[in-house]
């Protein structure tokens, strides 16, 4: 048997309203009659009946909603899931509901995460949509029978995103992977939420167009929308948000909306699909982006610039921004990540284990291309800079990037190899203010030296977006997140961010309140009430939505 919560009806006055008790516990004798007086609003889930889903004080007369106010949720049980995937079967086909071990196990846990899902937290289904109309349908019978959805795309996000932390479904959208249109005069392509960043541009290497963002090498549209991803281009085409022009999403009752049409400028109402960037599949779910195009510069060189110290690098960074030179991509290699470079033997050439800049460089001709080279150059030989290359020709700029794309893996075979077999990366993701990115990365080098662990740091420095990452074996886990946490909040007290671009997952959801105040994360809560009353979208990631979740990470 179990507990029913209740609440009693609000008086029309806003001063005995809040005497009101926000939640009361009542008997079951108690239950019946408030059921019977209630018998209008209330429904029947299964034999339990829910006097008010979402009940009333989901939505106080408070602009924010404290989650200390609002009960729990309340989910479909195991027969009513069958019963919904039943449903979901006949509305999409039963070849697209999967619940084979493979299925299941592909969708539990991309092996990123320093917390992995506990035994419990896998999807019970996976189900494939094709279409909007698809998704839509789907949506309708989660909501009908309170089914916990998460959203899905590559599934390389970092910090637990897609973990089933309710018994529910994955919906996967990769299969919605058609390019739909290209509209050349423009500069925009919709495309379908399963096109993945690499297979856009590769679409796109006739046109000379390409798409100005990238993450990791399986990140699809869909995904890359909901976590603002942004990687080496950022720093000159800007993040997901920049690079989107249009949504079409469903809501988690079903309801299709378009965020917009296609303008480049707009001032008509809300701006939605802001909203809908990095809400990490809590809001809606992605299912067509009209996305903006860049012209791919006609000339392009890659330079890299060895620099006696961090801060010798980022004060280089900061001189050419202030001189108005905006390149490409600025990578920053710290000299841990160089020897892991160095090590995985991915480059001919050898460089010099020290911190290391990447500049990529383009324009519409050489000469631009050179004039901007010389300026970079000639800052950073001012700033000590030891060694100055210029790629000599695509190929070796090609080489050089690659090795960046790569790092994450080069660091994972230097760790398995040269510290321990069972060795994992602790990766962090702050952003400060540009200004301040070379104390950030003094004090966070003095605290890693401090503790012992062996780490790599490598940044987006054109964006003062960090990677310290560091490497610990299982046991270590506890001492490791420790460090962890004390490297964000370095950043946060520098003015900086607990996420730069990979997002809160359920791995950072503490941090967010230290960043943006108890306030803001509350107004968040709202919004999430207002589009998903019955926290079926994603939930427990980007913040709490259950007063009895007590995990924390
Ligand atoms: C090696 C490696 C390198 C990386 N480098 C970068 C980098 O440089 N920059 C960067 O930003 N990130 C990077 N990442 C992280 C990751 O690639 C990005 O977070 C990416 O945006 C995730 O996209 P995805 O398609 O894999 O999304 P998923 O992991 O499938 O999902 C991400 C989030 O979006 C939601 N979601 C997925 N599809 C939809 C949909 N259709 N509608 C609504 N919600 C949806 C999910 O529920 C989840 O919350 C890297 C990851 C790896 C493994
Ligand atoms: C970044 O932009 C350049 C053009 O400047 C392009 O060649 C490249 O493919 C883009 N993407 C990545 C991941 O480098
Ligand atoms: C997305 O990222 C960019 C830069 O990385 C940032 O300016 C912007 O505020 C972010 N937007 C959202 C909605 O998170
Ligand atoms: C709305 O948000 C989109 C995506 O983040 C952005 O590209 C656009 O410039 C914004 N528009 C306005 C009017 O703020
Ligand atoms: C680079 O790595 C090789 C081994 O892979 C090593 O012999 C060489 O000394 C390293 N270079 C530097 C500068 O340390």
């Amino acid at each position: 048997m179990f507990k029913i919560i209740a609440r009693l009806p609000r008086r029309w006055n806003s001063q005995s309203a809040s005497k009101v008790p926000p939640v009361r516990r009542i008997s079951l004798l108690s239950t019946l009659f408030v059921s019977a007086s209630l018998a209008t609003a209330g429904y029947f889930i299964g034999k339990r009946e829910i006097t008010k889903n979402p009940p009333e004080d989901l939505f106080p007369w408070s602009s924010t909603t404290n989650l200390e106010k609002i009960g729990s949720p309340i989910y479909a049980t195991d027969e009513e899931l069958k019963v919904a995937v039943e449903d979901i079967k006949n509305a999409v086909g039963e070849d697209h509901v999967k619940e084979s071990v493979v299925e299941i196990t592909a969708h539990s846990d991309n092996g990123f995460t320093p917390h992995p899902p506990k035994p419990h937290e896998k999807p019970r289904y996976v189900v494939y949509a094709f279409s909007t109309e698809e998704v839509s349908s789907i949506m309708k019978i989660a909501h009908k029978y309170n089914v916990p959805v998460v959203p899905y795309s590559g599934g390389s996000s970092l910090e637990g995103h897609t973990f089933s932390t309710r018994c529910g479904i994955v919906l996967d959208t990769s299969r919605m992977n058609k390019v739909l249109r290209i509209n050349h005069d423009d500069l925009d392509a919709t495309v379908q939420a399963g096109v993945g960043w690499m297979d856009l541009n590769e679409h796109l290497t006739n046109e000379k167009l390409m798409f100005g963002c990238d993450c990791g090498p399986s990140g699809l549209i869909g995904g890359m929308v909901n976590t603002n991803a942004s990687g080496v281009n950022a720093s000159r085409y800007g993040a997901m948000v920049h690079n989107v022009v249009s949504l079409t999403v469903v809501l988690a009752d079903g309801t299709i909306i378009k965020t917009r049409q296609r303008p480049r400028k707009t001032s008509s109402g809300y701006n939605l699909t802001g909203l809908f960037i990095g809400s990490e599949g809590t809001l809606g779910i992605v299912t067509e982006a009209t996305v903006r195009l860049h012209v791919k510069p006609s000339h392009e060189t890659v330079a890299v610039g060895q620099f006696p110290s961090v801060t010798a690098a980022s004060k280089t960074v900061a001189e050419l921004f202030r001189k108005g030179i905006r390149p490409e991509a600025i990578e920053l290699l710290d000299e841990d990540m160089m020897h892991c470079t160095n090590y995985s033997g991915q480059l001919t050439k050898k460089w010099l284990e020290v911190p290391t800049i990447f500049f990529k460089v383009g324009g519409h001709n050489k000469v631009v291309v050179d004039e901007t080279l010389q300026i970079i150059k000639k800052v950073s030989l001012e700033n000590k800079c030891a060694d100055f290359i210029i790629a000599k020709n695509k190929n070796e700029g090609e080489e050089l990037f690659q090795a960046r794309k790569n790092a994450f893996f080069s660091i994972l075979d230097y760790g398995k190899n040269e510290i321990d077999e069972n060795v994992r990366l602790w990766v962090t993701d702050i952003a400060v203010p540009l200004s301040k990115l070379p104390k950030v990365v003094d004090e966070i080098r003095a605290l890693i030296d401090r503790s012992g662990f062996k780490s790599v740091i490598l940044g987006h420095v054109g964006d003062g977006n960090l990677h310290a990452d560091l490497f610990y074996t299982p046991d270590q886990l506890h001492e490791c997140h420790k460090v962890i946490n004390e490297i964000t909040m370095i950043g946060l007290r520098n003015e900086g961010t607990a996420s730069g671009e990979h997002g809160i997952g359920n791995g950072k959801r503490t941090f967010l309140a230290y960043e943006l105040g108890q306030e803001a994360v509350d107004t968040m809560r709202k919004l999430k009430l207002a589009l998903d009353p019955k926290r079926i979208l994603n939930p427990d990631k980007i913040f709490k939505i259950d007063p009895q979740d007590r995990g924390e990470f």
